[in-house]
């Protein structure tokens, strides 16, 4: 039990509240962003004359030392620590001595456990907006392959009107796009810093908070010192953007999982991508796409958490704060390793172009336009809505499509009907003439795909170059 605090105490901490209490065991995931958020703190000190520049610049150098050597394993992180930051202090204290003592002037632990959760949530936010850029790009790729891939659009996973594969992937396009607006938003509003804030009240040490805050890449200080502290909103942001995102993946998901079913049969999921059974040999499941809608509800699950952690704690800090953590940490895990698989298997899944077109084939969506071409030829809607109606049953009757009935059939339902009636409700015909923006048709898909792309080329997160200068590497 190695603590920072037990000046005030006369007795030893009872073993298992030490435990209890600890957080090394998960806070050393952040052990970076620690020492930096150190390096501009003691930096900022040297210049304002707290430290002098000398003392600044030793500890400094340590802390630099530090995080060499535990990235290259030379240093461990011993758990005999209360938590990451004790565990930096404490290596400085034994190298430097009184120097390595005077790290914490101006600073609790509570603004920096703040800065630190700040910055790697921060980081995270930006390696998210990676990924699923990754994926755009997939879903992208598979469009622009597929304007005239025609296959049935459904409405209560019933038939129902002919769409392309080009525009059922793009509604996953516009998903995605809108979870990476959301990163870009919550960096937006995240992204001012909390160090400075100390315990509660800010400090009596004239602290330069602009340098400290520009140091460490952030637009500006946070402008309260106790929201400094206890605001963890950005973090249910994050939960809350990363539960839409595996909301989304999951829907994917659960289509990859009904193409990909014998009865479908519109996907093949590559070998390296699916799993087969220990008793039936036949089998070849997709486990990735259900692994990825059972990990949804675990994300879901730290949003709530985190919620429900965070609704009855009064200003400022309370240690029910260290709860943001651990399941954080597991809710990126699983979201950035959702993301990553799920695009390596859409990006290697066969599409059965045959089976989808003759699903289209089959299933009547062309009826609409069926009763669309009564309307262009002077029947009311709702009349040429029965009409259709009653041709569908009958087809239904003789199991053949609407193309397949002979005109004089036709006839006898409406006399409206004429030979371009075939040319009317072919599939293709269906697909084409939707040429609203947003809409199937080959040339509305395809200005689309040219705004798509154009959006792709144009969203860079941003990075600055804080960190190499901080480190100076
Ligand atoms: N491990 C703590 C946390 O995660 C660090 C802050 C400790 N502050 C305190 N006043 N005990 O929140």
């Amino acid at each position: 039990m190695a603590q920072l605090w037990g000046g005030r105490f006369t007795k030893e901490t009872d073993k298992l509240v030490y435990n209890f209490n600890a957080s090394i065991t998960f806070d050393q995931k952040f052990l970076k962003q620690d020492i930096e958020g150190s390096i501009a703190h003691v930096s900022m000190l040297g210049k304002q004359g707290i430290l002098t520049e000398e003392e600044a610049g030793k500890i400094v150098a340590e802390l630099k030392n530090i995080l060499e050597q535990t990235e290259a394993g030379t240093l461990e992180i011993s758990e005999e620590y209360e938590d990451v930051h004790s565990f930096v202090e404490a290596v400085l204290i034994q190298r430097l001595s009184d120097t390595g003592k005077k790290l914490h002037t101006g600073r609790s632990r509570n603004d920096q456990v703040a800065l630190d959760m700040r910055m790697y949530v921060r980081m995270e936010v930006a390696s998210t907006d990676a990924l699923l850029r990754d994926l755009l790009e997939t879903i992208l790729k598979i469009m622009k392959a597929h304007t005239e891939t025609i296959m049935p659009g459904f409405t209560h996973l019933q038939k129902a009107q002919p769409v392309t594969l080009a525009h059922h992937m793009g509604a996953y396009f516009e998903m995605f796009k809108r979870d990476r607006m959301r990163m870009r938003d919550i960096y937006e509003r995240m992204n001012y810093c909390p160090l400075g804030s100390g315990a509660l009240a800010g400090t009596t040490y004239p602290l330069d908070r602009e340098d400290t805050a520009q140091a460490l890449g952030f637009y500006g200080p946070m402008l309260n010192s106790m929201d400094g502290v206890s605001d963890r909103d950005y973090v249910i942001e994050y939960l809350s953007a990363l539960s839409t995102v595996m909301m989304h993946l999951s829907r994917f998901s659960e289509e990859i999982i009904i193409w990909n079913s014998n009865e479908y049969q519109f996907v093949e999921i590559d070998d390296a991508y699916s799993t087969g059974s220990s008793i039936m040999p036949q089998k070849k499941n997709p486990d990735i796409a259900e692994l990825v809608r059972g990990k949804t509800g675990r994300v879901y699950g730290a949003l709530i958490s985190l919620l429900t952690t965070m609704k009855g704690i009064p200003l400022a800090y309370n240690k029910d704060m260290q709860e943001d953590k651990e399941l954080t940490f597991d809710a990126i895990d699983t979201a950035k390793g959702c993301l990553a698989l799920f695009q390596g298997m859409l990006a290697t899944v066969r599409f059965q172009e045959d089976r989808m077109r003759s699903s289209a084939a089959l299933g009547f969506t062309n009826a609409t336009d069926a009763a669309d071409y009564l309307v262009n030829h002077g029947v009311p809607f709702r009349d040429a809505h029965g009409i259709v109606g009653r041709i569908v049953l009958y087809c239904i009757d003789k199991n053949i499509s609407i193309d397949e009935m002979s005109l004089e059939e036709l006839k006898n339902i409406s006399p409206v009907f004429e030979e371009d009636i075939y040319e009317a409700v072919s599939l293709k015909t269906c697909v084409n003439k939707r040429l609203t923006i947003g809409a199937p048709g080959k040339e509305a898909m395809e200005q689309v795909i040219l705004l798509e792309e154009k959006y792709l080329k144009e969203t860079e997160f941003p990075k600055g170059d804080w960190e190499e200068k901080l480190l100076g590497r």
